[in-house]
């Protein structure tokens, strides 16, 4: 069984997202999201709508996303791939070569990002925050 992690947000679940997880499933059989913990996003500097919790409801009630774990921190990368024996590490190419370190420890693409929708766009055509 071939395992494939991503980690992200995904506040204000949108299609960019859905299309990203159904690729990332694509690669393989089986699909763990890291989630930003609501701790993690403030220390980068993301204001969430919805909490932890909903958002991991909300993944978890997608047919593509096997599990979902916390992103508690930046580097925990490596330690996930090697306790949830990750084959295929999966991001959007906003993070093109970002992550090519971890190509010691398991395959990792990019995928192309859906174009014209993002998180922070509905949130600032919505006026959400600032
Ligand atoms: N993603 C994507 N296409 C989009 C938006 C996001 O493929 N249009 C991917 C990102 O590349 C990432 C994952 O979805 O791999 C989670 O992205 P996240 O940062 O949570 O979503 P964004 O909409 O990019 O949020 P923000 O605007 O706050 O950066």
């Amino acid at each position: 069984m071939k395992r494939i992690i991503t980690y992200g947000t995904f506040d204000l679940l949108h299609y960019g997202h859905i299309n990203l997880l159904r690729r990332a499933k694509a690669e393989g059989d089986y699909l763990i999201v890291a989630l930003s913990t609501n701790d993690f996003n403030s220390e980068k500097g993301k204001n969430c709508y919805f909490s932890y919790e909903e958002r991991k409801k909300l993944l978890e009630s997608i047919r593509y996303v096997d599990l979902v774990i916390p992103e508690e921190n930046w580097d925990q990368k490596i330690r996930d791939i090697q306790l949830y024996q990750i084959d295929k590490f999966v991001m959007g190419n906003d993070w093109e070569g970002k992550f090519d370190y971890l190509r010691d420890y398991c395959e990792v693409i990019y995928l192309d990002r859906t174009p014209e929708i993002s998180t922070s766009k509905i949130k600032k055509e919505l006026n959400i925050f600032s």
